[in-house]
Parts: structure tokens; C-alpha cells; sequence
């Protein structure tokens, strides 16, 4: 039986929809009697219960609904398997409304949090087009049920109707089912860097990984981001050899860069030394990023709220792209007294200017950002 709504990622010019069951089983989706099977290899993946269908995004964009399917099978043989009966539930899908603007709600450090995360991100209501993920949704990635927090915020938000980008924070690379996160994801074969493309607009996802050196005490010898890190200095190189068909593609009118940790920010240095990391390889993929003609980075991590322009004394290394710091996640602790608080990002293109305000759950709205019309210099 299928358990929580699916989750409809953007992943290069892809969607990929993942879902979840209560038992081991074959699965795939159906978008107008074409069938998009959960397989590895060539044979359909069963010993699991999460589930994931890659269709184009021009498909399913087309269709506007699909269907999740599953047949349970309690055992693998390897002749004559006995499977359950197919289950199917039908989804409306929603593309990207680019009548009336492009309209984005960004969430990150839901700490697994769920309900304000999800109030406030109904800022938009109806309108919303897209759904960013920004990382740090559990707390930590300890038990299956703790990275299901993923599948109840975008499916509190988006009903499983509406397309959701996911970058991967901090916090979710912590615990026993740290390895298992990216199986809840939307990722490039499992990679959490990658870049994405819908419409006019087009994305890159990036993942600082851990905060700190992978020598920190804390880590115990299990983190290993540089070399991780590494490979997104290559990846990022590979975009710009490749601008004609990422940034420069024909149609490409946004360009926005996710990313959970503000690296480009003073405000790495904020919280003592040991976060200050990396700062060689920051200023490298700052620069990398400033050939690309991004509109907008997305982040969050900070537990704070911010906006800055390039000429902001608390950008580092040059950026040349407007940084939005956009989560506040202020949660009552046990014995104390007040409100849960969660405040994320509406961010709004119209008309060739981006604006962005801050709102949370309980109807506060503040203004962010208003960016003029970009002027086009390639
Ligand atoms: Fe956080
Ligand atoms: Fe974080």
C-alpha cells in the first residue's frame, strides 16, 4: 500500500517522482497509458519501499496527472513470482503557471518540524509553481521515519500536484539513514549536485556537505566532504563548458543556484573559526558561479534571515549574484513558554523583476528583496 504523497523532483530536464510503500514490491508510474517502471539495470527494483519513476518534464508538463502503481511482493523467487494485485492512485499534476509569473516558496532547517513549515509555505496558495527544498529537514537523518519528514513537508505543501527541488543541507547527512537520504531525493544517480532546467528558468544545486572539516571530533572519522567538494569544483566547470545547453540554452530567462550554506557570505565566519572552512574552494566555485549570470542563489542554514546584494560588505570573493538567506526556524522548546514560529521565502518573477518576501505561519510577511530587471550582458 502506498504510505505518504509522492514527491514530484526537478532533476536536469526530468522529473523524477518518488514515492513511498508499506511493504517490498514492484512499482512504476503511468502518464497517459505509458508506463515509466522503478528499475536498475533492467529488472524492476523490489526489495525496497521507496520508489522512483524518471519522466520528461515536457511529459508529464503535457499530461498534467499520472499515476503512482505497486504490486506487493513478499518474496523475490526467482521463477514464477506471486505478486499482490496492482494498487494505483491518481495524481493532479500542476507545471509551472508562467501567466501570471513564476511563483517559488523556499523551505530550509524544517529541523523536522512539519506543520508551520507547511502553513507558511501556503503563502502562495494556488498559485505556487515550485517548491524549493533547502536542506536540513530533519534534524538529523537517524531513523526512517525522521527522513520521512522530506515526504510530509512536500507532500503537506504540494500534494504530490506540484514540482519541488531539493538541495541537501548539513543536518541530513547525519545518522544511521544518512546514506539512505538521497533514495528520498531528487538526485543525478545519486549525486546532491546537479543542475535543472523547466521552462524559462534554470538551476544549480549545490551541497557544501558537513560545516565543518572532516576532521572535526564530532564526525568521528565519518564524514569525507572535500574530495566530495571537489568533484563540484569539476561540476561546475563541466557547466561552463557546456553553457550552450545549461545557462545559455535557448528559452533560459532565470537562472537561480541552491545551495544550503551561504559559502559566499561573511556570515561563514560569523559562528567562530570552525565553520570557516574551505575558503580556497568557496572563492573557486564563487567565481565559477559568477559566469554563469545567476538572477539569484537560494539558501539557508543560518537560522536567520538575509538579503544581499552583491555590493553587500558581507559578500565574499567577489560574488556578482543577490544571495537570499531565507529560513527562520524559531521553535519552542519543551517547558518553555510562546509560539512555534517557521518563516520561509516567497519568491516571485514577474515581468522581469524577482521579489522576495519573508512569511511564516502565523501571517507575518516581510519585504526581502526586490531586484530590478536584469540586464542581459552575454
Ligand atoms: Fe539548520
Ligand atoms: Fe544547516
Amino acid at each position: 500500500m502506498f504510505d505518504r504523497k509522492p514527491c514530484v523532483y526537478i532533476v536536469g530536464h526530468d522529473y523524477q517522482i518518488v514515492f513511498n510503500t508499506d511493504a517490498h514490491g514492484i512499482a512504476w508510474v503511468e502518464i497517459g497509458g505509458e508506463v515509466f517502471p522503478d528499475e536498475r539495470d533492467g529488472l524492476m527494483r523490489s526489495e525496497t519501499t521507496v520508489h522512483r519513476a524518471t519522466v520528461p518534464v515536457e511529459k508529464l508538463d503535457a499530461a498534467k496527472k499520472y499515476a503512482v502503481c505497486f504490486r506487493a511482493l513478499p518474496e523475490r523467487k526467482p521463477y514464477w513470482p506471486q505478486l499482490g494485485e496492482t494498487e494505483r492512485q491518481e495524481y493532479a499534476f500542476r507545471p509551472i503557471d508562467w501567466s501570471d509569473g513564476l511563483q517559488i516558496y523556499h523551505v530550509a532547517d524544517a529541523h523536522s518540524h512539519i506543520d508551520e513549515v507547511i502553513d507558511a509555505a501556503g503563502y502562495f496558495g494556488d498559485r505556487l509553481d515550485l517548491l524549493v527544498m533547502n536542506g536540513d529537514i530533519p534534524a538529523e537523518s537517524k531513523t526512517e521515519k525522521d527522513v520521512l519528514a522530506v515526504f510530509d513537508i512536500a507532500g503537506g505543501i504540494t500534494g504530490g500536484e506540484r514540482p519541488v527541488v531539493f538541495a541537501r543541507g548539513n543536518h541530513d547527512t547525519r545518522g544511521k539513514y544518512a546514506l539512505e537520504f538521497t533514495d528520498f531525493i531528487g538526485t543525478d544517480e545519486g549525486r546532491t549536485y546537479f543542475t535543472f532546467r523547466t521552462g524559462a528558468l534554470w538551476g544549480v544545486v549545490l551541497d557544501c556537505g558537513e560545516d565543518k572539516l572532516d576532521s572535526e571530533a564530532e564526525y568521528g572519522g565519518l564524514v569525507c566532504c572535500e574530495p566530495f567538494r571537489r568533484r563540484q569544483t569539476a561540476f561546475l566547470k563541466r557547466i561552463l563548458e557546456n553553457r550552450r545547453s545549461e545557462f545559455d540554452a535557448p528559452g533560459v530567462k532565470l537562472r537561480f543556484a541552491i545551495c544550503h550554506i551561504p559559502f559566499m557570505t561573511e556570515l561563514m565566519g560569523e559562528s567562530g573559526g570552525k565553520f570557516d572552512i574551505e575558503r580556497r574552494r568557496y572563492a573557486e566555485w564563487t567565481a565559477l558561479l559568477n559566469e554563469m549570470g545567476l538572477d539569484l542563489m537560494l539558501c539557508g542554514h543560518q537560522h536567520r534571515l538575509y538579503a544581499f546584494l552583491p555590493d553587500d560588505p558581507m559578500m565574499r570573493y567577489g560574488a556578482n549574484f543577490p544571495v537570499l538567506v531565507g529560513a527562520r526556524p524559531q521553535f519552542v522548546r519543551q517547558g518553555e513558554q510562546g509560539q512555534d514560529r517557521f518563516c520561509g521565502a516567497a519568491v516571485e518573477s514577474k515581468d522581469g523583476r524577482i521579489t522576495a518576501a519573508y512569511t511564516d505561519n502565523l501571517g507575518w510577511t516581510e519585504r526581502a528583496l526586490d531586484l530590478p530587471e536584469r540586464k542581459e550582458e552575454r
